[in-house]
């Protein structure tokens, strides 16, 4: 028995007629989260590294002239640190994810990037700047986390060594259920990507679906959810303050509202 054929699927939108799920694509590996992020993230979203770079290293010297060594905390996929390890002496990173690191260190050969959790690490040793940027401190997901991380910070920079801290949005700067999205492309590889954003009690949450294209592997879909707590600036300056800092300075931001915390070791 043949049976009827299936009816085609009604057609939405310019020429689009099927949806399929995630799985129905090629596999997603943890080094392509990585490279995908530097295709979004990488100076493409109004960012520039190397500014950044300079404007810290400008920043650490000014407070802590002769400053010869910095430590990236939660450094992603080494972005910032393939600047500044022009600029300092001597530069480590510290970062969580498997991919970013492996990332990290084929971008910075001959750099230690260290696996680890800013919110419990020790590497032995200290550094004349520690940076925590792109508001990666977020992902603390209390104030304790934060203060944990603020700790580990202090205790890894040399007396007189610089913070430079990017914080996450605090809950006034924050606008639940908006929409945004991402177009990047590197030669023929494309990526395009859609972000609902919302908010449960302190926290953020950024839902955020990813269509990834390129040629010999086709076209990849994924989602990933960002859960980063929304803190005050007094929960910032508290936590800064009580891990030994002093000097501290809010600065203006590189991009938008999300300012720069400085602030120098007693
Ligand atoms: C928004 S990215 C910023 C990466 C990098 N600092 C930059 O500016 O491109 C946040 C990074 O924090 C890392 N991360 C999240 N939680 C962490 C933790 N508890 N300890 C260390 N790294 C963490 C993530 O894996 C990710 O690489």
């Amino acid at each position: 028995m043949t049976g009827r054929p299936a009816p085609e699927p009604a057609p939405v939108g310019y020429g689009l007629t099927v949806t399929r799920p995630s799985a129905a694509g090629p596999a997603l590996a943890e080094d392509d989260l990585a490279m995908a992020y530097d295709l979004v993230f990488g100076d493409s979203v109004g960012k520039s590294y190397a500014t950044e770079a300079y404007d810290i290293a400008e920043l650490v010297h000014q407070r802590h002239p002769g400053a010869a060594s910095l430590l990236d905390v939660a450094c992603g996929s080494g972005l910032h640190l393939s600047h500044l390890r022009g600029v300092f002496d001597h530069v480590e990173g510290l970062e969580i994810a498997a991919g970013m690191r492996r990332r990290a260190t084929d971008r910075l050969p001959g750099v230690a990037v260290h696996a680890g959790d800013m919110r419990d690490f020790r590497l032995d040793r200290t550094f004349s700047a520690v940076t925590c940027l792109f508001s990666a401190i977020g992902y603390a997901q209390s104030v304790a986390e934060l203060r944990q991380a603020l700790d580990c910070m202090a205790a890894h920079l040399e007396p007189g060594g610089v913070l430079v801290l990017e914080p996450w949005y605090t809950p006034d700067q924050w606008t639940p259920d908006t929409v945004h999205t991402a177009v990047a492309r590197d030669g023929d590889r494309q990526l395009t990507g859609v972000c609902h954003s919302r908010q449960d009690g302190h926290t953020s949450i950024m839902a955020m679906h990813y269509l990834l294209g390129e040629p010999g592997t086709g076209v990849r879909y994924w989602t990933e959810e960002h859960a980063m707590t929304l803190f005050t600036d007094e929960q910032y300056r508290d936590a800064v303050r009580e891990a030994g800092f002093g000097r501290i300075e809010w600065l203006p931001g590189w991009y938008d509202v999300r300012p720069r915390i400085v602030a120098v070791k007693a």
